[in-house]
């Protein structure tokens, strides 16, 4: 997580839709922006998020009335990607209806904030033949918003995590965000070994005997002296036939795409060879290349912060993104008084 950030959005709200245990908040408080609203269904990833920022999450959205979540700048959402009914291909807000996307676009439509800012899976873009996205676009674009959207991955910006996620942007047709664009790729060296904890206690060791490392990495330096960067996770060896969860990476690459589900002997984190054992990554690890400070208060329960921590978003991801929507927003403020 990026720190010592100009605190320019301290007179923005921000309510944290499908909240988890808090990405969003993280990133848009080190602005200086205030979160008025939380929601989340899951009671573990809930308490986590007490536990952070003394706020506890509302829980089922769809149970919420609009008119009981306050008046808000900026919505953010990290929402489930789900189909929609394009029965009429009308790709109207009532074809989302029974969807979370729904939810978002219901609370739009009621508080019209200045800016929604969401995440998804990069499929999302590609989902029921490219029908869903162009659903969300047109939606919001009737409510009134101007869309923005790209894939970004984590690796890219700062995290030593592959983790590409789609972002999308919106902002009220009544701000003139000509100008918004998503952040360039920072080129910082950074992999999994800069994060790794000396010795963790809660990451599990893999000790079996059908462990097959094949190949050598160099973690030294190139023909012109430079320290070879590696931002993209190094398969080295496999555990069992190789299958999810059963491929071993290099910590001086970056890590495999961290989740909420999956199996194998190292679901979730993927495997690294560490100190010449293979292993997991620990709860703290998770954390940290998804961008959470090591101020963050885990889970107690292990078994709940890795699937916190693999549903969660890339905190230093949002940060570059919100710096830029910051940027939109400033000048929009100079205008007006400018006029
Ligand atoms: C992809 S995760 C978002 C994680 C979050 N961005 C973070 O940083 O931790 C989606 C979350 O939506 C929650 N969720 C799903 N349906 C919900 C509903 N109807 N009401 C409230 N939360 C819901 C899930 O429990 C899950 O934690």
């Amino acid at each position: 997580m990026l720190t010592n950030i100009p605190q320019t959005l301290t007179d923005y709200t921000f309510i944290d839709l499908f909240s988890g245990i808090g990405g969003f908040h993280l990133a848009l408080s080190s602005f200086g922006a205030r979160c008025v609203f939380a929601s989340e269904w899951d009671s573990y990833s809930a308490e986590t998020y007490y536990q952070n920022f003394n706020l506890l999450p509302k829980g089922d959205i769809t149970k919420i009335n609009s008119e009981d979540i306050p008046k808000h700048s900026i919505l953010c959402a990290g929402f489930p990607c789900q189909a929609f009914s394009v029965s009429g291909k009308q790709r109207g807000f009532e074809d989302t209806r029974g969807t979370l996307f729904f939810e978002i676009a219901r609370i739009a439509s009621y508080h019209k904030p200045e800016v929604l800012l969401l995440e998804n899976v990069k499929n999302l873009i590609s989902h029921n033949n490219g029908e869903t996205m162009s659903t969300i676009h047109s939606v919001l674009t009737d409510l009134g918003y101007k869309v923005h959207y790209s894939v970004l991955n984590s690796s890219d910006y700062g995290l030593p995590q592959n983790r590409e996620r789609v972002y999308i942007v919106a902002f009220n047709n009544e701000i003139d965000s000509q100008n918004f664009k998503f952040p360039e790729p920072i080129h910082r060296t950074i992999s999994l070994n800069d994060v790794l904890e000396e010795s963790p206690r809660n990451a599990k060791i893999v000790e079996r005997n059908d462990i097959h490392i094949y190949k050598e990495v160099s973690t030294d330096v190139d023909m012109f002296g430079q320290k070879i960067l590696y931002n993209r996770p190094i398969q080295i060896g496999i555990v069992n036939k190789g299958g999810q969860g059963e491929r071993i990476y290099h910590p001086t690459g970056h890590t495999i795409t961290l989740s909420a589900h999956g199996g194998g002997v190292g679901a979730k984190t993927g495997l690294y060879l560490i100190n010449n054992s293979v292993r997991k990554l620990s709860p703290r690890e998770c954390a940290r290349v998804q961008g959470f400070p090591d101020s963050f208060q885990l889970h107690h329960l292990d078994s709940q912060s890795y699937k916190q921590f693999g549903n969660s978003v890339s905190v230093d991801v949002l940060q570059y993104i919100v710096m830029e929507i910051a940027t939109v927003l400033h000048s929009q403020s100079l205008s007006k008084v400018t006029v």
